[in-house]
């Protein structure tokens, strides 16, 4: 079959990582008498430097008519430090999100056998841990009103849902806890935020159309310090959008490094695939960036398109070479592989 894949490498190491990734689907592609016709465009800081958009309007066109979107990272330090910036690499993908309506990050965590000891937790504490994260991503504090008072002294933003931003990613997440352990932990903060009041009861009514599904409550504190005390006590972690992205970068940690962790984003007018490590800028073009985030979302992608023994062949792979520990030195530091060695390495066990 014949795919249209938009890339989007993006900043910092989004173009190394990625490139890594498209040897990978190249593989596939020969392997299973596949054609992925890539399509580069630009967001982010590069884009800024080009045409002074973070999300030039073709990249939205070039998205829209793809069947998935492959994105790198993005972020560039010249803008972190600077409150003022009036154009920042971010919005362009918080605008791409929006654009493709892409309510849904979902993002695996799992605590690989071959790297349990690598992993700053404790073995036994991560042994077995296999969940997911359901992260809201159109709504929330990201896209309330934002405020700056004239005196520059006080600043607000918003924190909203409508119910059926509630309801279309709640039932997501009972649909994946069906195809998994049949259980769903919502995160909130209901002690505290109506928001979260009704998340709680949105996701409660949800619920009763999914009787097999245990549904639980946490809060986001208490929930942060499960994560890393009990973390195989989740399934299907149901979240706000900011609240997933700080559980997501935490959880990143069970993998054994945020560099394995792959995500995708889904919605109603398509599918982005993207490592949730961000763009480590000190490690751009130095060869040293972990490729497996990118690859695995890859395989991510490839799921999305229904091609399911495709996206074995590629999970397969990854967890051969990290037995071989053919790996980047996140994982070993005396490792000599670098980023081009073990995304070939792993194109080549297609
Ligand atoms: C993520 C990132 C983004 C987010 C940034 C880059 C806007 O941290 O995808 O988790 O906060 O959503
Ligand atoms: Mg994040």
């Amino acid at each position: 079959m014949n795919y249209n894949i938009a890339v989007l490498a993006g900043d910092g190491i989004g173009p190394e990582v990625t490139s890594q990734a498209k040897k990978v689907l190249d593989k596939v592609a020969a392997k299973y008498q596949h054609q992925f016709n890539y399509t580069e465009a630009l967001m982010g800081a590069c884009a800024i430097d080009e045409t002074g958009n973070p999300l030039p309007p073709e990249t939205v066109d070039v998205c829209l008519n793809s069947d998935a979107v492959l994105f790198g990272a993005i972020g560039d330090p010249k803008y972190d430090n600077d409150p003022s910036a009036k154009v920042r690499p971010e919005q362009g993908l918080l605008a791409l999100r929006k654009a493709l309506e892409l309510f849904a990050n979902i993002r695996p965590v799992e605590c690989y056998p071959s790297l349990i000891d690598k992993a700053p937790l404790k073995a036994e504490i991560i042994e077995g841990t296999d969940f997911v994260i359901y992260r809201e991503l159109t709504g929330g504090i990201y896209f309330g009103e934002k405020q700056l008072s004239e005196d520059q002294s006080f600043a607000s933003d918003l924190c909203g849902y409508h119910q059926y931003e509630i309801e279309r990613i709640a039932h997501l997440a009972f649909k994946a806890a069906q195809l998994r352990r049949n259980k769903v932990t919502l995160v909130d903060k209901a002690n505290v935020l109506e928001s979260s009041r009704l998340w709680r009861r949105v996701v409660k009514e949800v619920a009763s159309n999914y009787p097999e599904v245990t549904l639980d409550f946490l809060f986001v504190d208490n929930a942060a310090m499960q994560m890393v005390l009990n973390p195989s006590q989740f399934d299907v972690v149901l979240t706000e959008n900011m609240f997933g992205d700080i559980l997501s970068d935490e959880g990143s940690v069970i993998g054994g490094s945020i560099g394995l962790l792959a995500s995708a984003s889904v919605g109603n007018k398509g599918a982005l695939f993207e490592p949730i490590h961000g763009s480590y800028p000190q490690a751009k073009g130095l060869d040293i960036a972990n490729p497996v985030a990118s690859i695995l979302s890859a395989a991510m992608l490839l799921e999305h398109l229904n091609l399911k023994k495709e996206a074995s062949s590629i999970r397969n792979a990854v967890m051969q070479s990290l037995e071989a520990k053919v790996v980047t030195k996140d994982l070993d530091v005396d490792s000599t592989y670098g980023t081009e060695d073990v995304g070939s390495h792993i194109a080549s066990l297609i």
